[in-house]
Parts: C-alpha cells; structure tokens; sequence
C-alpha cells in the first residue's frame, strides 16, 4: 500500500506505526498527533530501527497536518482522552467523541477512500460515532478490539497449559469491555476442543480474567496498555492491505445478524481489501445468546447517551 496514516501518537498509536513498518505494509505510515513534536520523535525513532529492523517503510512524523495524510489507504485512530479520576464516563463519552469526531472530518477530507479503523475508546461507541460522522460504507469504517481481547483470552489459555499460543483457536464476541464474551465452546487447541484440557472452574477463571484483561493491566501501569493494542490493529491492518481474507472477531455495524440492528458490536468478520468482506453468523446457543444481548444493551445504553448528546 502507498500510504498508511496512523492518527495520534501515544504509546497505542506509536506501537501500531511500528509494527506497520517492521511488516513492511505501506511504503509510507504517517504518524500524526496534535501535541507539537511528539509525533515527529516517534517516528524519527521508529525510522532510525528500519536499518537494525530490515525494513523500507518511510515513518514520518506531523503535528496536526492532515495534508500530509493525503491519499491514505488505511486510517487507524487511536485518539482519545483516558478516563481521568475527576471524570465521569459521560463526560469521557462527550470529550472523546468531539475528537474522534473532528479527527475523522479532518481526515477523510483528504482520504475519501481510505478504510478506517477506530481504536479509541469506549471502543464500540466510538466506531458508532466515526460512522456517524464519516457516513461511508460500514465494511470501510470499524473497530479493533476483538483481536485484543481474543489475544488475552488466548495468552492466558496458553499460559494455563503450557503449550504455544500459536496453537489456540479462539472466539470472543461482544462489546469491549466487562460484558465481552470469550466463547470456550468456539475454542480449540489445534482443533481438539479446549474442554478436553481444562475443566469448567479452570475455563470460568480464565474467561474472567479475560472480561477484565484492560483493568488487570491499568491496575498493574496506572495506564492502560499499548503493546497488544497497538499489536491487533496492524494485524487487521496486514489483513487488508494483503487481502488476505481472514477471520476475525471486530466491531462490526450490524443489519440484522443476530437479530441486531444498527449498532457496532465485536462479531467474527473476514478481512480484506474492502475491510470486512462478510459478516459470519455462528450458531449460538441459549446462554451464549442471552450474553450476546446483555451486551448489546450494554453497548447500545452508551450510543443512547450520545445520541442525547447532540453532539454527532
Ligand atoms: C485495553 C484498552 C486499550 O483493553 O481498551 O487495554
């Protein structure tokens, strides 16, 4: 790909611009923050790494310029605000969507055809609010987080029995955030179910510490995390660019599937040139039904709030 955009350039950012580069997936990322330099430095950094790293990718760094975004063909948006301990969800709900917002005006301006993929958070909403704002085809505008949360699920799996990470299958679906849903009967080791390895007290426990993945590491840093963030974006990212169809679980406009309508909700897609290619409808049971609609009223009170909002 000629030209990749990465929008905001914190640790999430920063990491994802990296790994874009190391992969060797666009001839040029641009990193682009509104805090003057900081942008520049990153990418100054990352590019100094492409001779120690054996890649081509030019990484370059802007304050604000989203002329040097022209043209792009993937946009990835990591901007946002954290919650800070004076604020109340609502008031990061509202200060986190005037950013996304005026972040995706700005730049599909210059990149009308770019597919975007959001990061920020609250995840589900925000992609919800970029949608609204960005009024292009939901296959071309959605959000990373299942790849993440299915990334936890599978670390902790992995940990647990003492065999390669590589080797786990996994599904999880749902919003990002205390109601995901890891899905153990969709789980596998190399296809032998993961049920055949783990007991049910061992799979609940694992699910749990899954469900609370991004507090277990905010409670560890203070901060949130950026490494397997940053890591599961340039993966969808290498899905497209390499149209390499495959399936994921991202957070996907829903008509129907599922019986759900008009709301962004993790589901398995597959990825590939045109972003998602189609949505796939796995069968689920009662329990996993009754989870998947838990959180999509978790998720959809959160859009009500914003659309009480006015702000979009
Ligand atoms: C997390 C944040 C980045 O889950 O959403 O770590």
């Amino acid at each position: 790909m000629e030209k990749i955009t990465v929008i905001g350039a914190g640790n999430v950012g920063a990491t994802c611009a990296n790994i874009i580069a190391q992969k060797d997936l666009a001839r040029e990322v641009i990193l682009l923050d509104i805090k003057k330099g900081l942008a520049e430095g990153k990418a100054l950094d990352v590019w100094q790494t492409s001779s120690i790293q054996n890649f081509n990718t030019r990484v370059v760094g802007v304050t604000d310029d989203y002329l040097k975004t022209q043209g792009s063909g993937i946009i990835i948006v990591t901007s946002g605000i954290p919650r800070q301990p004076d604020m109340s969800r609502d008031d990061l709900i509202k200060i986190n969507t005037g950013i996304v917002k005026d972040v995706i005006e700005r730049a599909i301006k210059y990149s009308p055809d770019a597919i975007i993929i959001i990061v920020s958070n609250p995840l589900d909403v925000m992609t919800y609010a970029a949608y609204k704002t960005a009024k292009k085809q939901s296959n071309r505008i959605f959000g990373m987080a299942g790849i993440l949360d299915a990334g936890r699920y599978k670390a902790f799996l992995a940990e647990s029995l003492n065999i390669s990470p590589k080797d786990i299958q996994a599904l999880l679906m749902g919003g990002h955030g205390d109601t995901m849903i890891p899905l153990p009967r969709y789980t596998s080791v190399n296809g032998i179910p993961v049920t055949q390895f783990l007991d049910e007290t061992e799979l609940s426990k694992i699910v749990e510490r899954t469900k609370n993945g991004g507090g277990e590491l905010v409670g560890l840093m203070g901060t949130s995390a950026w490494y397997a963030p940053g890591a599961s974006a340039a993966k969808m990212v290498k899905a497209i660019v390499n149209d390499e169809r495959r399936i994921f679980p991202v957070c996907a406009l829903l008509n129907g599937e599922y019986g759900l309508n008009d709301i962004y909700i993790g589901v398995p897609v597959m990825l590939g040139k045109n972003g998602i290619e189609r949505i796939i409808e796995i069968e689920l049971n009662k329990k996993e039904e009754k989870m998947l609609k838990e959180s999509a009223d978790s998720v959809r009170s959160v859009m009500e709030k914003l659309d009480k909002m006015n702000i979009l």
